[in-house]
């Protein structure tokens, strides 16, 4: 397995395809996969795509969905969201109008301006709390945070639309993406990177041997862009191949970095999840398998990091190994 450049989707050469959010981490790289298969790519975001016509605006106004959505387009990728949960909280009705009406809006969109499908990026927060179980696809919705819930009601309107108009509605669960373009992100990965720059290291909390799953994001972006292209309507679960301890996270930054990221354990906070753990079957059953273990993936999440900037492109959000155009 290697991280080294993202294995490209293939068969799509001429769909024209409307990415939202496509300025953001991972739309950049779903972009790219989308344009290496052939596609015809747009973009709406609030800030510009560099290589891609892109509507420049908010989706939670109409006028802006209406210049995105125009007829002609095969497929909508729609990943434009309040994307964190921290921020769900803080903001619960603004991630209702963004992740539930501008996505309705745009599936209706889809609707009357005859698009056949709409990919939508997802989450297993939808799920909520499974304790040491494995996710799969057919847990019930049981959401615990604005954010799992306002993915949740998106997956329902594709869903919705997928029966009454025969819309092909894919969504993409995906779990901890990572991998280059993530310097204005706080997951632990970003964490981690900016304690090595900076000489620092992290806390953990709890013995850190609860599991998490990443997927790199030149995975997760070549799902997404196969889910607009020809998947199915309904949930997939986008993951690594397996979990990770958090120590063996921590193992994987020391080596891609060189620095000794030493660690501060601190209580487990209550509510923690011991386990996320999924089953990418389906997935596997659509084609996909992840390419890049986490020793790779780790070592392309460092040049947009490391103190003297070799490697990093583009301000941090660019792509290295693999061009990010
Ligand atoms: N990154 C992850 O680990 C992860 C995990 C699960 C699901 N997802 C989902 O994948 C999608 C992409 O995530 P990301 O990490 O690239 O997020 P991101 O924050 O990096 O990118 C989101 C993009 O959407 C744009 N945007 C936000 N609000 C907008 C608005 N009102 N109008 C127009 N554009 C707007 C932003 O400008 C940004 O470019 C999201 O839907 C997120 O919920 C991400």
């Amino acid at each position: 397995m290697s991280a080294s450049s993202p294995t490209p989707v293939t068969g799509t050469t001429g769909a024209r395809v409307l990415v939202t959010g496509a300025a953001g981490f991972v739309g950049r790289h779903v972009v790219r996969a989308l344009r290496e298969a052939g596609a015809e790519v747009s973009a709406v975001d609030r800030s510009p795509h560099p290589d891609v016509p892109t509507v420049v605006g908010d989706l939670r106004d109409a006028s802006v969905r209406e210049r995105a959505v125009v007829p002609g387009l095969d497929a909508v990728v729609h990943l434009a969201a309040i994307t964190s949960v921290l921020g769900s909280v803080e903001q619960p009705e603004e991630t209702t109008e963004l992740n539930v009406v501008a996505t309705a809006g745009l599936l209706e969109l889809c609707r009357t301006r005859g698009v056949g499908a709409l990919a939508l990026a997802s989450t297993n927060a939808v799920v909520g709390d499974v304790g040491a179980g494995v996710i799969t696809e057919d847990l019930a919705l049981r959401p615990l945070t604005p954010y799992g819930a306002t993915k949740a009601a998106g997956e329902m309107l594709l869903s919705g639309y997928a029966g009454a108009f025969g819309l092909r509605a894919p969504v993409v669960r995906l779990t901890n993406v990572y991998g280059p373009g993530m310097r204005a992100k706080d997951s632990f990965v970003p964490r981690l990177m900016r304690a090595a720059a900076e000489g620092r290291g992290v806390v953990v909390y709890g013995d850190g041997e609860q599991r998490r799953d990443l997927v790199h994001v030149h995975d997760a972006a070549r799902a997404l862009a196969q889910a607009a292209l020809g998947w199915p309507s309904g949930p997939v679960i986008i993951g690594g191949a397996r979990s990770w301890t958090v120590n063996e996270m921590v193992a994987a930054a020391r080596e891609a970095t060189g620095a000794p990221i030493p660690v501060e354990h601190q209580p487990a906070r209550p509510g923690e999840m011991p386990a996320v753990v999924v089953d990418i079957a389906r997935a596997r059953s659509l084609g996909y398998e992840p390419t890049t273990a986490l020793a790779d993936g780790m070592a392309t999440v460092w040049p947009d990091f490391r103190p003297d900037g070799s490697g990093a492109v583009g301000g941090g959000a660019g792509v290295s190994g693999g061009s990010s155009r």
